[in-house]
């Protein structure tokens, strides 16, 4: 047992501060030695210490040669043990107490109790395991982990407790990524101002115990110099697998960060995580390995292809949402489907879908603002100058929203008897006559262009 430890690098002092313990091997060793010393039978059993078989079998050890590590609360109540096992070749290499009304495992943090609390601590971590807590604390870093299961938002709530911004450390391997990701997912429901999270991704295959007994404090500080940031994780989670950056991929991303941002309960947060993604969307995105898609020559739709919106429905597609925002958070999958054959129109649309991020309140003054900031005057004012603007400014909000839904309703039974109509006579996709609206219409908007 003493071997183990040394083995593992632990002095006694360690040892001592983190009351860990051993379990020897036999069928009932650690029950029959608390018995002598004083423990009921029947609080062993409800302590999860001794399992009563239900065959009437002999009572026998939960912790059978392992060591053990002692459980505290935040209050400092013993409430449960965990055991790793010694022997290799053992079933579960980690064991809990059992769930019971003092031991939750989703309720606790391990080394929370134990934490100095003096002023200048440093930075409290966040790491996987037993060891990695105890090895941390060794160092004189201050640690806690999770018991074995994926951060609750009540363990969450515990840590900023502690802490403003802990230090996630996490394998930075797939797994680990993919971890990191989850948490900064469930972070975010509980997020508030002041509250944060930060990520050190550590060399695969290392764990913070594995770091410090190899390098010491040293080696853990240079393995976590640059901590990645909890918005910057969440884009990367989303972000991930949509490598291409073609228009389906930032359909589904822009689809994964609405979801997010509308997760987050903090109003200004909210605000604030939607701004960011759109900047991250809408700005110089290839600087974030985000690729633009590769431009086609304007309003030229590519040979035997079913055509998008037709020129004539392309402001009854558009102009409502400018008028009434709100609709693109109601409609947003449907309106991400369309597909603008003029490029200035399909960023127009792209722009929209952005701004309905995270931004439930936006008006139509502000949407107008951020068009005309965003380099999309232009568009705009060739919307503004459509003949039907004022009629359709005239309707309620309510009798826009109707009306919008008939028009979207009626573009996609057009559009899916085109595709039929395509599949069957694919020669008939493009027509000469449509050619030459659309080139009508960029005429309009080149136009428009040049004037004040
Ligand atoms: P790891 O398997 O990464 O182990 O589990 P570790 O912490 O590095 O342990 P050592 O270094 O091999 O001794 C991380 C944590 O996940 C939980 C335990 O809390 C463990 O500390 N766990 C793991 C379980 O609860 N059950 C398991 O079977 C495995
Ligand atoms: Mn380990």
């Amino acid at each position: 047992m003493r071997a183990y430890l040394e083995r593992r690098g632990l002095s006694r002092a360690t040892i001592a501060r983190f009351e860990l313990g051993y379990a020897g091997g036999g069928r009932s060793g650690v029950s029959d030695a608390l018995a002598a010393a004083g423990a009921a039978r029947d609080d062993l059993v409800e302590a999860g210490l001794t399992i009563v078989p239900d065959d009437g079998g002999a009572p026998y050890d939960r912790f059978r040669e392992r060591l053990t590590f002692a459980i505290r609360d935040a209050r400092g109540r013993l409430v449960g043990f965990g055991g790793r096992a010694l022997a290799d070749g053992a079933k579960a290499k980690y064991l809990n107490s059992p769930e019971g009304p003092l031991f939750q495992k989703r309720e606790l943090l391990y080394g929370a109790h134990g934490l100095d609390r003096r002023a200048g601590r440093g930075r409290l971590h966040v790491v996987e395991g037993y060891m990695d807590v105890i090895a941390l604390a060794q160092h004189g870093l201050a640690a806690v982990a999770p018991l074995g299961t994926a951060m609750s938002e009540a363990q969450l709530e515990r840590l900023w407790r502690l802490d403003d911004a802990p230090l996630v450390c996490l394998d930075g391997d797939e797994a680990g990524l993919r971890a990191a990701g989850r948490l900064a997912e469930r972070a975010l429901a509980v997020l508030s101002p002041g509250r944060s999270l930060a990520f050190a991704l550590l060399p695969p295959g290392e764990d913070p115990d594995s770091l410090v007994r190899a390098g010491g404090a040293e080696a853990f500080a240079r393995a976590t110099t640059a901590p990645v940031a909890l918005v910057e994780m969440l884009w990367r989670h989303v972000a991930a697998g949509l490598v291409d950056g073609g228009p389906e991929a930032r359909a589904q991303l822009r689809r994964r960060l609405r979801a997010l941002v509308g997760g987050i309960r903090d109003p200004d947060l909210k605000r604030e995580y939607g701004r960011e993604f759109r900047r991250r969307l809408g700005g110089d995105d290839r600087a974030e390995g985000w690729a633009r898609p590769p431009g086609r020559a304007a309003g030229r739709p590519a040979p035997g292809r079913v055509r998008g919106v037709e020129p004539a429905d392309t402001y009854e597609l558009l102009v409502p949402l400018v008028l009434t925002p709100r609709l693109l958070a109601r409609f947003d999958e449907r309106i991400a489907q369309l597909r603008f054959e003029t490029p200035e129109f399909e960023q127009f649309k792209n722009f929209l879908l952005d701004c309905a991020l995270g931004d439930d309140e936006l008006s139509s003054e502000e949407l107008q603002r951020r068009a005309a900031g965003g380099g999309l005057a232009t568009t705009l004012a060739s919307l503004r100058r459509w003949p039907a603007w004022r009629a359709e400014m005239q309707l309620s909000e309510a009798e826009r929203e109707d009306a919008y839904l008939r028009k979207l309703e009626a573009h996609e039974r057009h559009r899916a008897k085109r595709v039929e109509r395509a599949r069957s006579h694919p020669s008939d996709a493009g027509g000469d006559e449509l050619e030459r609206r659309f080139r009508a219409l960029n005429g309009v908007l080149n136009r428009s262009r040049s004037e004040p």
